[in-house]
């Protein structure tokens, strides 16, 4: 891994352990309040973000979510054989219980909950059709290691489809980072009265993020192809399309 220590730990490719480990704890810290706080500094548009990438997916598909935090998008798969990964075991207790409760209802066989890092997914090879990544690629300790994993498990012919902060180019990133440094901030610190919220980490993994030519060369170089990158309307998001050849 390169050296990060100018960057606090984080760089466009991964976040140092030290740094992740604090992450994760924010991360688990924004439970309670998550989605709330996520549909007001989206203006709600993660509702339609969500769908478009819920969209890539038929029913009867075998599903992976890497990084489901709390189910949010993983909820609305409806007649898919679905895997939940996430490593953290506070995060995964809330998606199972939202996940399988509205599964029971809809008469499905309840999800597959692995506790894991998507650098080192415990699972076979070939095995999905579609891998699915909704605001957690950004957080990933190594990315080339985990879309390596992801291209392991997805079955030939199989799609990744990530979902995250958009980031087009520098210039984009530059008000992506005016966003999360005042709007972000400022619903955080309402929603939660503290000063002190969670959500002054997504400032931080965004500044360090990289532009969507920096990861479709990543995702090509790991044996991607088809490889795609576009800004989800209101160019809040950026959804990167992937697919393991035949
Ligand atoms: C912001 S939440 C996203 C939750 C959900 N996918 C959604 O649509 O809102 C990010 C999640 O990524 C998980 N995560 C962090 N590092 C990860 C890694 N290296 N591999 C897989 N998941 C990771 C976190 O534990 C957290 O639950």
């Amino acid at each position: 891994m390169s050296d990060r220590s100018s960057t606090g730990g984080f760089d466009a490719s991964g976040i140092d352990e030290d740094a992740w480990t604090e992450l994760e704890r924010q991360l688990e810290a924004t439970i309670p309040v998550y989605d709330r706080v996520n549909r007001i500094m989206t203006l709600g548009f993660d509702k339609s973000m969500r769908k478009h990438v819920r969209n890539h997916a038929k029913s009867g598909m075998k599903i992976l979510e890497v990084g489901c935090g709390p189910g949010s998008f993983s909820v609305d798969l409806i007649g898919m054989d679905l895997t939940c990964l996430d490593p953290s075991t506070e995060m995964l207790k809330v998606c199972r219980k939202r996940v399988d409760a509205i599964r029971t209802e809809r008469a499905e066989t309840p999800a597959v909950y692995v506790e894991a890092v998507a650098e080192e997914i415990p699972l076979p090879d070939n095995t999905f059709d579609r891998v699915f990544c909704l605001f957690s690629f950004r957080d990933f300790k190594d990315k080339r290691t985990g879309l390596s994993e992801i291209f392991r498990v997805l079955k030939p012919g199989g799609q990744l489809v990530i979902c995250d902060a958009g980031k087009a180019n520098w210039l984009h990133g530059l008000f992506g980072r005016i966003y999360m440094a005042t709007f972000v901030q400022l619903v955080a610190r309402i929603v939660t009265k503290d000063p002190k919220h969670p959500w002054k980490w997504l400032a931080r993994t965004y500044t360090h993020y990289g532009t969507h030519s920096y990861y479709k060369s990543m995702m090509k170089e790991v044996g991607f192809t088809e490889v795609k990158a576009r800004l989800l309307f209101p160019g809040m998001s950026s959804r990167f399309k992937a697919q393991k050849p035949e």
